[in-house]
């Protein structure tokens, strides 16, 4: 929690995106979104493929400049203040991450060095992410050997080494059988227990967004189309899940995206470690 209340203004809220946009060419991927996270929230950005979601989370991650709008994270303007921005955030992409011919450990100690750690913080700081996502049991195992739901913890570990204050997480339980998923969320939701960590995750999962983001945002084509507490939407659009609350608001379904999406995810798995 550096950098803030000094002054004694109130803290500002994690994330704030006002006006966003991205083109890819001629593409307008993200088309002027706006939206804020607050501290210590788990917040959800839902879509279909292609609506715009990884791309939201690269320019908020610093990764990709927008063309128009602004963004701040932990207070700190993804443009004039990338520095600043990276050191307080994790960040967990949608395509694996991990070496799979490294060991569990081996991953950590490369992530270690180069987010910055300083050295004499590294072992304690792994001691730590090792803690926080139970990766005790596996530390000595190579990468390519351990199940889905293993390294994504593993990932999910490396990203909490410099202890963000905000963690993004992209598609994190894509692919995962219900126990792998349901042990991913079980730790983040310890990590914002003990940490306070805020989460922001995007899944095109609605059942999972639905029980387990505080808020959550719904984009489709680029544009956020509907935003607030799950259970409100519902009662909004007076629907009984968020799969109806997206059809109403879009005038179409999710379902046939997101079966793609998970074939896809698990063939970067594939193409990744083997
Ligand atoms: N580097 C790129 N160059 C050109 N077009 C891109 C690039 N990255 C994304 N796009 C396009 O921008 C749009 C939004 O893509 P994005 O990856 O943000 O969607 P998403 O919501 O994350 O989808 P998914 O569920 O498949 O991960 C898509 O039409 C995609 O094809
Ligand atoms: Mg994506």
């Amino acid at each position: 929690m550096s950098g803030h209340g000094a002054g004694g203004s109130p803290p500002p809220g994690a994330v704030l995106v006002d006006g966003l946009v991205v083109r890819f060419g001629d593409l307008l991927a993200v088309r002027g979104i706006s939206f804020g996270v607050a501290e210590g929230e788990t917040f959800g950005l839902l879509g279909p493929n292609g609506a715009g979601k990884t791309t939201t989370l690269r320019v908020l991650t610093t990764l990709l400049r927008p063309d128009d709008g602004r963004a701040l994270v932990a207070g700190y303007d993804v443009r004039r203040q990338s520095l600043e921005v990276r050191a307080s955030i994790g960040y967990v992409p949608q395509a694996l991450s991990a070496d799979g011919a490294l060991t569990a450990r081996e991953n950590l100690e490369f992530y270690a060095r180069v987010t910055g750690v300083p050295r004499r913080d590294r072992g304690p700081r792994i001691a730590d992410a090792v803690e926080a996502m139970r990766l005790e049991a596996i530390l000595d195992r190579l990468a390519r050997e351990l199940s889905g739901g293993m390294l994504r913890r593993l990932e999910i570990a490396t990203a909490l080494l410099n202890r963000p204050r905000v963690l993004f997480l992209d598609e994190p339980t894509v692919g995962l059988d219900p126990t792998a998923r349901r042990l991913v969320w079980e730790r983040l939701h310890a990590l914002r227990a003990e940490s306070g960590t805020t989460i922001v995750v995007t899944t095109h999962l609605m059942e999972e967004a639905e029980r387990h983001c505080d808020r959550l945002a719904i984009m489709d084509r680029g544009l956020l189309v509907e935003e607030g507490v799950p259970s409100l939407l519902r009662e909004r659009h007076e629907v009984a899940n968020l799969e109806e609350v997206f059809a109403a608001v879009t005038g179409h379904e999710i379902e046939e995206g997101g079966r793609i999406a998970d074939v896809r995810a698990q063939r970067r798995v594939a193409r990744r470690l083997g």
